[in-house]
C-alpha cells in the first residue's frame, strides 16, 4: 500500500516541477529578449512579482490537487484491504445440516419449521433428515416438507448388526447414536459432497440467527487448524450466570460442546476411520481424538432444549438442572457482518491470558460477596484454583457446572472457566504456571440440585 502511495505522491511531484521547470524556462528566454531589447529592467521586476504570485497560487492549487489524490489513493487501498478480509471470512458454498431422527414425529416437526423459518437460502444450508429407526409417523413427517429438506433412511433394528459389548446393554441407544452418526455424516460428506457440516438433532431449539452464526464463523476453521469445531451451545448458559447483553460474545472452548455443532470435511476424514462404536462424544473429548484443538462457542447459545429433550438418551436429572436452563438468544446478530479476527489462536491467546492474569486476584467467597454489591456492577476479578477440588467448589459457588470431560471443565479454554453474575465479570482460573488438563481428575458423579 506504501508503495502505491510513494507512486502516486511521485508522480504527482514530478507533475508541479516539470511544470514549475517550463513556466521558468519561458520567463529566463522572455527576461533574455526583454534584456536584448533594452526594456526596462523595473517593469520586468514588477511583472515577475505578479508572476510569482500567480505561480505561488499555481502551486498551492497543485498541492491541493495532490493532497486530494493522496487521501484518494488511501481510501482505495483501505477499500481493497477491506474486499480481501471480506473474500477471508464470507462462506460461499453449502454448509450441510444434518438432522439425526429416530421416533419423536413431533419433536422433528417443530424443529424442521424452525430451521426452514431462520433459513433464508436453502442452497447454502442444505438440510438432510437422517432415520435410523423403523418410524413411519417420523418418515411422513419428514417427507410431509417435500423439496425443502431431503431424506435419508438407514437400515435397522436386527438388521443393522449392532453388537453390544457384554454388560453394556443398558447403555443401548448410545451405541445406536454411534452407527447413526457414522452413517449420517458418511453421507453428507461423502456422498452429497459438502465439505462443512451442522449437527442438530430433533429435540433442539434455534435461534433467529442460528444460521448467520455458522456463516459467519465457518471461515475460522480453514484460517486456524488449532479450532476443529463450532458449537452454539453453551454449556453454562442459564441466564443467571451470562452476560444476557452480550449477544456478539464469542469465545474458544477446550470443552466440545456439541449440541448444534460445526465441523469440516478434513475433521471428518480424520474421525471416519477410527470411529467408536458407542459414546463419540467423550471420545472425541479424549486428547487422542481433540489433539489439544478448540472450538468456538458463543456466550449467549444459539441452540436450547426443547420439551422433548427430557425423553432423550441424557438423564432426567441432568436435563431439568441444567440443559433446559440454558438461554437461547433472541437478539440476532448478523455474524457475517462482525470482525471475529480476534478468535484466531494467535489473536486470542496473549489477548485472553493476559487480560485474565491481570485481573484482581479474589477468593471465591470475596467474590460471592461483590457479586451481591451493586457498586461492583461492571467489575472484573479472576478466582485462582489450584487443583480440581478447588475448582469443583469454586464452579459450584457460582452455580455454573462443576463436572469435567477428559480432565476439561465445561467451557474452559487454558483452564480459565468465566461466570457473569449480577454485572460482575469472574473468571475462574488455573494458578500459574499452568501444567495443562489433568485427564485422571475424575469428575464428581452426584449432580447437587441447584437453585
Ligand atoms: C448384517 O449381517 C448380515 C449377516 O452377516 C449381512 O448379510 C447384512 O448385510 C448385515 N447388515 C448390515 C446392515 O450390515
Ligand atoms: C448479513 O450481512 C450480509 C452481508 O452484508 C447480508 O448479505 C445479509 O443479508 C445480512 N443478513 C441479515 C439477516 O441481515
Ligand atoms: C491469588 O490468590 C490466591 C489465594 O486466594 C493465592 O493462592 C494465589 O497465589 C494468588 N495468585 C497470585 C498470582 O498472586
Ligand atoms: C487441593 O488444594 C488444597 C489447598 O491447597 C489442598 O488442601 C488439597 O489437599 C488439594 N487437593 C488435592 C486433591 O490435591
Amino acid at each position: 500500500m506504501n508503495a502505491l502511495q510513494r507512486v502516486g505522491g511521485l508522480i504527482a511531484l514530478l507533475t508541479v516541477c516539470s511544470f514549475l521547470a517550463i513556466v521558468l524556462y519561458t520567463r529566463k528566454n522572455e527576461y533574455t529578449a526583454y534584456k536584448e531589447l533594452g526594456v526596462n529592467h523595473q517593469d520586468i521586476y514588477g511583472s515577475l512579482n505578479e508572476e510569482v504570485d500567480r505561480l505561488t497560487k499555481l502551486l498551492a492549487a497543485e498541492r491541493q490537487k495532490l493532497e486530494r489524490v493522496r487521501i484518494e489513493v488511501e481510501e482505495y487501498v483501505k477499500l481493497r484491504n477491506n474486499a480481501a478480509t471480506r473474500r477471508d471470512t464470507t462462506w460461499s458454498k453449502p454448509i450441510g445440516v444434518l438432522v439425526f431422527v429416530c421416533n419423536r414425529a413431533d419433536a422433528i416437526r417443530v424443529h424442521l419449521e424452525k430451521l426452514i423459518k431462520y433459513r433464508k437460502n436453502p442452497t447454502a444450508f442444505p438440510i438432510i433428515v437422517s432415520q435410523d429407526c423403523d418410524n413411519d409417523a417420523v418418515a411422513n413427517v419428514v417427507t410431509s416438507f417435500g423439496d425443502q429438506v431431503q431424506y435419508i433412511k438407514h437400515v435397522s433394528g436386527e438388521k443393522a448388526n449392532i453388537t453390544i459389548p457384554a454388560n453394556q446393554h443398558q447403555y443401548t441407544s448410545y451405541f445406536r447414536i454411534a452407527r447413526h452418526y457414522k452413517l449420517g455424516l458418511d453421507h453428507v460428506f461423502n456422498k452429497l459432497g459438502v465439505d462443512s457440516v451442522i449437527i442438530t438433532e430433533d429435540d433442539l431449539d434455534i435461534a433467529p440467527d442460528f444460521f448467520d452464526y455458522f456463516a459467519g464463523t465457518r471461515w475460522l476453521l480453514d484460517a486456524d487448524a488449532s479450532l476443529f469445531c463450532v458449537s452454539a451451545w453453551n454449556d453454562n448458559g442459564k441466564a443467571a450466570v451470562i452476560d444476557t447483553t452480550a449477544a456478539t460474545k464469542l469465545y474458544r472452548s477446550d470443552f466440545f460442546p456439541g449440541l448444534g455443532w460445526m465441523f469440516t470435511k478434513s475433521f471428518w476424514d480424520e474421525l471416519a476411520p477410527k470411529w467408536p462404536k458407542g459414546f463419540w462424544d467423550d471420545w472425541l473429548r479424549d486428547p487422542a481424538q481433540r489433539k489439544g484443538r478448540s472450538c468456538i462457542r458463543p456466550e449467549i447459545s444459539r441452540t436450547a432444549m426443547t420439551q422433548f429433550g427430557q425423553k432423550g438418551a441424557s438423564q432426567g436429572l441432568f436435563f431439568n438442572q441444567y440443559l433446559k436452563k440454558i438461554m437461547l438468544n433472541t437478539d440476532p446478530v448478523n455474524f457475517t457482518n462482525l470482525d471475529l479476527q480476534s478468535l484466531t489462536k494467535s489473536n486470542y491467546d496473549t489477548a485472553f491470558v493476559d487480560v485474565v492474569y491481570g485481573l484482581p486476584n479474589v477468593t471465591i467467597n470475596d467474590a460471592i460477596a461483590k457479586t451481591l454489591k451493586s457498586e461492583e456492577r461492571g467489575s472484573t476479578y479472576r478466582i485462582e484454583y489450584g487443583n480440581m477440588t478447588q475448582y469443583t467448589e469454586v464452579a459450584r459457588k457460582l452455580k455454573i457446572m462443576f463436572d469435567t470431560k477428559a480432565g476439561v471443565p465445561r467451557t474452559a479454554y487454558k483452564g480459565i472457566v468465566t461466570a457473569f453474575i449480577n454485572g460482575v465479570r469472574l473468571y475462574a482460573a488455573p494458578t500459574l504456571p499452568w501444567m495443562g488438563y489433568d485427564v485422571t481428575w475424575e469428575p464428581p458423579t452426584v449432580i447437587e440440585a441447584d437453585s
